[in-house]
């Protein structure tokens, strides 16, 4: 089989949490583009309804699920709904998250809780339940989390401690689940993007103010697109990737090497 063909997702069933915009949206696209039927799984169910309609025009079956990662009656009921709709899961993108910017001297318990529950928790939860799943099917699977360059440096000068912390576990528990479940063919990878413009970013002011700042410390002096992800993704839901878990993968226009 030739390199292009195994990147084919054709028959494959895939979900992605956080899928409704922003990165997620970004590779649902490329799952569906490149063969896969695709669960948009998010709390905003109207934007989640809309991408999944913008993906069945690409020819593939697209569902919107309405779901809290941090709620395990939430991610139990998605898993439900997945299976009736599409019979099996293959593909499990664990992506939903959240930053918070405070001072540790000044975070409140609710702030720092809120972003490891989202962040680490929803990761755990729904790629237990996808791993759960494809155990039940025996047949493998992929698992990609999306942990970020902050599970490897601390970002300046926005203080995100918990944000930081949220990511590093996200690496740690993806090399565990890759390692549980390497003799049963799940495998078990994650991304880590440098900035990425989107709504995470643009729609803080507090944010966007510093992206100049952010642009003259990156070696390639800008931010990524969410398009810039989709290549990898697609690399790691499919069999071109069949030797690759526990690993995360950088990419941030080298902004961690300086
Ligand atoms: P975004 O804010 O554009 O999209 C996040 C999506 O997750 C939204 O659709 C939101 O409704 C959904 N969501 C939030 N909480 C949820 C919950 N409890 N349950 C279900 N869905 C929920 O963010 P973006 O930038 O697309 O981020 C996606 C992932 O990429 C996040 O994990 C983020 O930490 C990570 N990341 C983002 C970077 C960036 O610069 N934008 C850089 C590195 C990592």
């Amino acid at each position: 089989m030739g390199i292009l063909e195994k990147m084919r997702l054709d028959g494959k069933a895939a979900f992605v949490t956080g899928g409704a915009r922003g990165i997620g949206k970004s590779i649902a696209t490329a799952l569906a583009e490149a063969g896969a039927d695709v669960a948009i799984v998010d709390l905003d169910i109207e934007e989640a309804q809309r991408t999944a309609e913008e993906l069945r025009v690409l020819g593939r079956q697209a569902i919107a699920v309405k779901t809290d990662v941090t709620s395990p009656a939430d991610v139990g009921a998605m898993m439900e709904e997945i299976i009736a709709s599409f019979g099996k899961l293959d593909i499990a993108f664990c992506n939903a998250g959240i930053c918070i910017n405070a001072p540790a001297s000044e975070m409140t318990y609710e702030q720092w809780s809120k972003v490891i529950d989202i962040n680490l928790s929803g990761v755990f939860l729904t790629a237990q339940a996808a791993g759960k799943q494809m155990l039940k099917q025996g047949h493998g699977g992929s698992i990609i989390t999306t942990a970020s360059m902050s599970a490897h440096i601390v970002n300046i000068p926005q203080p995100q401690c918990s944000y930081n912390a949220s990511k590093a576990g996200v690496i740690q528990l993806t090399k565990s689940l890759a390692v549980e479940w390497a003799e049963q063919g799940i495998r078990v990878n994650s991304i880590s993007p440098g900035y990425i413009g989107t709504e995470l970013i643009l729609n803080s002011p507090a944010l966007t103010s510093l992206i100049e700042q952010w642009n003259a410390m990156s070696p390639m002096r800008r931010m990524g697109r969410p398009d810039e992800l989709q290549a990898i993704a697609v690399y790691l839901a499919g069999d071109a990737s069949s030797f690759a878990t526990g690993g995360d993968f950088i990419i941030d226009g080298a902004f961690t090497c300086v």
